[in-house]
C-alpha cells in the first residue's frame, strides 16, 4: 500500500492485566510485519485508562503505539477525576479518541466539552481521532489548527458491533462519505472508518482510495482476529 493507514484497536472497557499479558503474547508474531510496513503502517491500541501504564510497560521495544480512549477537556488542576492531556503524554499516549459516539450517546458529551478536549490533546501533542456521525459533529475549532494535528474518525454508531454481532456499513458508504466530507469542509483532513471492521471487510477497505485507516473495537479483543485484519492490510 502506497498511503499511510492508521490501524486502532478500541478495547473500550475490556481486559485485565492477565488478558493484556495474553494478548500481547499472543500478538507478538506480528511484531515484525508491523515493523517491516512501519513507513506506511501504524498499529496502535487503546487500552483502558487504568492499565495505559500497564501495557505501555508492556510493548516497550514493539512497534505498537499506544493510545487513549478519552482525554480531559482540563488542564492539570483542580478537576476531581479527570486524566490530563498532559498525564496521558508523560504515559507515552500518541493518540486519544474524542467524541467517540458511545462517548456523545452514554455520557452525553457536549460539543463544546469534544472541543476542549480535542485542543487539551492537540496542546499536549497527542493526535485526537475525533468520532463524527455525521459531517455536523466535525467540530469548526479544527480549523485552527493543522490537518496533521488530528484525524476524522467516521464512525455510524448503527455501524458499531453489538451482541447482535457486526454490521458495517458498505464500503461504497464508507468511499462516498471519505470523498465528500474533505470538499464540504473545504479542508484537507484524514479521515478514518470505524464500525464493525473484521478481517472479512479489509480487502473492501483496502479498495477505497483516499481512507487513512480504521478503528477496530471488538476484533481487536482477540489478538487473533487483530492479527488476521493486519495480515489482510500488508498482503
Ligand atoms: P466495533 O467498534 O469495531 O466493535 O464496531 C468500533 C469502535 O467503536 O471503535
Amino acid at each position: 500500500m502506497e498511503r499511510k493507514f492508521l490501524l486502532v484497536g478500541n478495547w473500550k472497557a475490556n481486559k485485565n492485566e492477565s488478558e493484556i499479558d495474553q494478548w500481547i503474547q499472543e500478538m507478538s508474531p506480528l511484531f515484525e510485519v508491523i515493523t517491516k510496513n512501519a513507513d506506511w503502517l501504524t498499529v496502535a491500541v487503546a487500552p483502558p485508562t487504568l492499565y495505559l501504564r500497564y501495557f505501555k510497560t508492556k510493548t516497550v521495544g514493539t512497534p505498537i503505539q499506544l493510545a487513549a480512549q478519552d482525554v480531559s477537556g482540563y488542564p492539570n488542576g483542580s478537576y476531581t477525576g479527570e486524566v490530563t492531556g498532559k498525564m496521558l503524554a508523560e504515559t507515552g499516549v500518541k493518540y486519544v479518541f474524542v467524541g467517540h459516539s458511545e462517548r456523545r450517546k452514554f455520557l452525553n458529551e457536549s460539543p463544546t466539552l469534544i472541543e476542549k478536549k480535542v485542543a487539551q490533546a492537540i496542546s499536549e501533542g497527542i493526535v485526537p481521532i475525533i468520532g463524527c456521525q455525521t459531517i455536523e459533529e466535525v467540530p469548526a475549532t479544527i480549523r485552527n489548527f493543522d490537518s496533521n494535528q488530528y484525524v476524522i474518525m467516521y464512525e455510524p454508531f448503527e455501524a458499531i458491533s453489538n451482541d447482535a454481532g457486526f454490521h458495517p456499513v458498505t464500503s461504497q458508504k464508507i468511499d462516498q462519505v471519505i470523498s465528500d466530507w474533505p470538499g464540504k469542509l473545504n479542508l484537507k483532513i484524514k479521515l478514518v472508518y470505524g464500525g464493525s471492521v473484521t478481517e472479512a471487510m479489509v480487502a473492501d477497505l483496502k479498495t477505497i482510495p483516499n481512507l487513512d485507516g480504521a478503528v477496530v473495537g471488538r476484533a481487536s479483543l482477540e489478538a487473533k482476529a487483530f492479527s488476521s485484519i493486519i495480515k489482510s492490510l500488508v498482503a
